[in-house]
């Protein structure tokens, strides 16, 4: 029988339990007591968790606990691992942990004001922050909420693959302000750099352009966009008859972590009136150190920027900003009106649902607030800085390993290298053996036709140790196949 109302005294032992449980994964997932990752296959994970047996018959309680939940965390990818070098999530910090577990006692989809003010006010705090990193916001402090054209506006989504989506859509407004009411031309173009995520292909057919409207941009071997080219792409294809209206910059990309030259881009949009989106969902953490912010030069001339909390900024999935260069497009996107509506605001607050795909939206800018209530900008600028200095050294090292080449310098934390003695279509299986020993997560990369091994070098605790160690699991999986 379900009793709703709580028994504080038996929620609250179960809350201390399971985070100890929490706690203690954590600090053995640390000091590697545990694997980073061992798959095991869908049908032994289901038997291990009892997960029928808990849907039929219920009864999960302070006395069992340990049954579903060691299984549970025994069998999870463990980020905290310090061989968790893999893909381009946060290990996350401990505030945005709290943040979520917050969310999931008091339940404030803050979409609507009044559904959760206290986090849509965080909210829009921190896309004051991120549009102040970018240079798009001019306000007397981050606290300043006036309508002004002159500032940015953005809100927070679930995920960068949304907020790519949300800014396709912005630009498509901009360009196209009946398409909402009578649909697309079937002309339209984007210039696309091949190596963009593929949630922009995806977002291009989601649009209802067809896949088509994607044109490559010219690029270099490395993936890179080559801006000088750019005029070529563009008059081809409007000599085919499309209708280009928007670029697409990464910065960076994903495979390789290399960041596109968005001001020469940039100068080639402007003088073609076309809508410059840059895609930092990975790398515009850059913005925060003073080192590496040069590799987004021009990022303020671009009109839309998406930037992923939960990727450097050390979120849980997930916290994503869609970043626009003027609040109208905010407006715009969604919209039959063409009238500037202001940000959406109430007699209260102002509800920031009228701006995304979403309706209800967790409180995604509380995870963020919580790292940086807690590190400050400083800590979170430090951690960019190092990760993106690590990576470096790691590059140094292994480059300097007789039997291991690295195809570039790493401009990020993203590496990509791979094992000489085996061609590059045997890279993937050499990955998978690394896997299958537990140890280390790592994840591979196609540049052009060619496989490397890649790291994501979002780990505090990866150190210049792990990566020796890694190049020797490397080896010793390579005498296995
Ligand atoms: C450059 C880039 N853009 C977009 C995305 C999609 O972001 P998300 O996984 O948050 O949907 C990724 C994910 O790795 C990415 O690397």
């Amino acid at each position: 029988m379900i009793d709703d109302k709580s028994n504080s005294d038996t929620d609250e032992t179960l809350g201390h339990k399971v985070w100890s449980a929490l706690q203690k994964y954590r600090l053995d997932s640390e000091n590697r007591q545990s694997t980073a990752l061992l798959q095991q296959k869908a049908q032994f994970l289901v038997d291990e968790m009892g997960l029928e047996n808990w849907i039929r018959k219920g009864g999960l309680n302070l006395e069992n606990l340990s049954k579903f939940l060691d299984p549970y965390l025994r069998h999870s990818n463990h980020l905290h691992h310090p061989g968790f070098i893999g893909h381009q999530v946060a290990v996350p910090h401990v505030g945005a942990s709290i943040a979520d577990m917050i969310h999931g006692v008091i339940n404030n989809p803050m979409a609507v004001y009044e559904m959760g003010p206290t986090a849509a006010v965080i909210e829009r705090v921190i896309v004051n922050w991120m549009l102040e990193k970018i240079g798009w916001f001019s306000g007397a402090n981050l606290t300043d909420f006036t309508d002004n054209a002159d500032h940015g506006g953005g809100v927070l989504t679930h995920g960068g693959s949304l907020a790519n989506l949300t800014a396709l859509l912005a630009a498509r407004a901009a360009h196209f302000p009946d398409s909402w009411e009578n649909g697309v031309p079937d002309n339209l173009g984007v210039i696309v750099p091949t190596a963009s995520h593929y949630s922009m292909a995806r977002a291009i057919s989601i649009s209802g352009m067809g896949a088509q409207a994607s044109c490559h941009a010219p690029v270099d071997e490395l993936n890179v966009l080559r801006p000088e080219k750019l005029q070529q792409t563009f008059d081809q294809a409007t000599d085919q008859g499309r209708e280009v209206f928007m670029v697409v910059a990464n910065a960076c990309a994903t495979a390789t972590g290399l960041y596109d030259p968005i001001d020469e881009i940039a100068d080639f949009c402007e003088s073609n009136n076309l809508w410059l989106h840059i895609d930092g969902a990975h790398g515009a953490s850059a913005l925060l150190s003073k080192n590496r912010r040069g590799l987004l030069k021009g990022i303020a001339r671009a009109d839309s920027v998406i930037w992923d909390a939960h990727k450097m900024l050390r979120t849980s999935a997930l916290c994503a900003g869609v970043l626009f260069r003027q609040q109208k497009h905010l407006a715009q996107t969604f919209s039959q009106e063409e009238d500037y509506i202001a940000f959406g605001n109430t007699e209260y607050g102002f509800d920031a649902g009228t701006f995304t795909v979403e309706c209800t939206k967790a409180h995604l800018g509380t995870k963020l607030f919580w790292v940086l209530a807690m590190e400050g900008e400083q800590g979170l600028s430090d951690f960019v800085e190092k990760q993106y200095f690590d990576t470096k050294e790691f590059y140094n090292l292994i480059n300097s390993e007789p039997d291991f080449e690295c195809p570039y310098e790493p401009q990020s934390n993203i590496l990509c290298f791979r094992y000489l003695p085996f061609p590059h279509e045997q890279q993937v299986e050499l990955r998978k053996k690394v896997l299958e020993h537990g140890n280390f997560y790592i994840t591979s990369a196609s540049i052009g036709k060619k496989s490397y091994l890649r790291l994501a070098v979002m780990n505090p605790l990866t150190t210049m140790q792990t990566i020796k160690n890694l190049l020797d699991e490397i080896r010793t999986c390579a005498k296995l196949l």
